[in-house]
């Protein structure tokens, strides 16, 4: 299916159903639109990810000039590994429950404010400002306004579908620009406890040079609000359009495999790309160097061969070795805040008096790279009869 369009509104409302035709019948294709090889499969998306030495994150290794500053994002072993070893390490000192304690007591706030409304929008009015405070509480920083944030941060995604839609990369630019000034005003800011002064400190130790650390904060910051704003909002769709899921979330051993399961039942990030660094063999095509290899992995978190039951929502699966955090060297290092932030929005959200129901229709942005309700109504007020 070369004409795959990720943009098409069938895509954005539901790309379930293709990704099952494009696995069953074309699982690796080439797509012009893309310039891209595309990957349902499980096991060749995984492949792919474990193996950094044929497949770059850092283009450079295929020839290419690399258009951002060097960040965990974009370099591969060896250099990637003290960069990333550093943050890693300084991420698991840091005060996670505690963290988790506050999203839970920010939701709580928040939901009891709507208590009594005819609707509110989960996406904007909660999973925006404890994702948010979540995120700067783990660095250290103070938050900046969330509404204004929120706009940089929605350029900037926009601006990961760049190749598809033009229009989108100057604004992209623009707020790139922006979130810089924001992240000077760090640099020049009393220090406080957190993993940014943390991972400055220890920077020299680790053989780090700092302008890495300061790219990779604004990696972590702006990857890290994001994806958890989408990955609560699909949470809480798909939570509340499974009758009775949300009330069995009050179960705390439910409540952590489940979010696992939520998360590899509609994660917010489509997929990720890598450049081939030297002709090699996948999946039955043969792939050359400088060619990009794009991994949906919405497609391959239900695929069956990896999966039983794909399309069903699981709340105890077991394994569930879902791709929705990546893997492989350059898998999410914010994996276990992202958890922690997901599950103290479910059970901030179960805290309220009354259940919620969805008010209205989800709401969707034509984006490729992340999907997610950007407006989910909710409301506390029972249905009228
Ligand atoms: C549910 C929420 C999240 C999801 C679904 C998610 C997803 C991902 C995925 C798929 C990757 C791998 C991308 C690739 O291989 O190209 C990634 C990388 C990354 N994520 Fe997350 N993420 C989430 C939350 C967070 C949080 C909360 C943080 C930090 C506070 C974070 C920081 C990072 C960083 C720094 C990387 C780059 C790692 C590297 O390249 O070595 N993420 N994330």
């Amino acid at each position: 299916m070369s004409d795959y369009d990720p943009l098409s509104p069938v895509m954005v409302e539901n790309p379930y159903p293709s990704y099952a035709q494009l696995r069953a019948t074309e699982p690796v294709f080439w797509s012009d639109r893309l310039d891209s090889w595309v990957l349902t499969r499980y096991r060749d998306c995984r492949a792919v990810l474990s193996d950094a030495h044929t497949f770059a994150s850092d283009r450079r290794r295929a020839g290419f000039e690399r258009p951002t500053a060097s960040s965990m994002q974009n370099l591969d072993p060896p250099e990637h590994t003290p960069l990333r070893r550093l943050f890693t390490t300084t991420f698991r000192e840091q005060d996670l429950d505690g963290i988790g304690d506050a999203a839970v007591a920010d939701t709580r706030d928040l939901v009891a404010k709507y208590a009594d409304a005819p609707e509110f929008d989960f996406t904007a009015e909660v999973a925006r400002p404890v994702a948010l405070f979540a995120v700067c509480r783990l660095l250290g920083v103070d938050p900046p306004p969330v509404a204004q944030f929120a706009a940089l941060s929605d350029a900037l995604v926009r601006g990961m579908d760049a190749g598809l839609r033009p229009e989108v990369r100057q604004p992209a630019l623009a707020a790139r620009e922006k979130v810089s000034d924001l992240i000077s005003g760090w640099y020049h800011a009393t220090r406080r406890p957190g993993l940014l002064s943390q991972v400055l400190a220890g920077a020299e130790r680790a053989g780090v040079r700092e302008p890495e650390i300061w790219n990779s904060a604004r990696v972590l910051f702006l990857a890290g609000y994001s994806t958890t704003v989408g990955a609560a909002a699909n949470a809480v769709h798909t939570l509340l359009t499974h009758p009775g899921t949300l009330a069995r979330m009050r179960d705390p051993q439910l409540l952590a495999s489940g979010v696992d399961e939520l998360l590899r039942f509609d994660g917010p990030v489509q997929g990720t790309t890598r450049t081939c660094v030297e002709r090699t063999g996948l999946g039955g095509v043969t792939v050359e160097r400088g060619q990009l290899v794009l991994m949906l992995f919405g497609a391959a978190n239900r695929d069956p061969e990896q999966f039983t039951a794909p399309d069903d929502l699981v709340l105890d699966r077991s394994p569930n070795r879902h791709l929705s955090f990546g893997w492989g060297p350059h898998a999410c290092t914010g994996a276990t805040l992202a958890r922690i932030v997901v599950r103290a929005l479910v059970t901030g959200l179960l805290a309220a008096p009354r259940p919620p129901r969805l008010a209205g229709p989800p709401w969707r942005e034509r984006r490729a790279t992340l999907r997610y309700p950007d407006r989910l109504p909710l409301s506390f007020r029972p249905e009228r009869p």
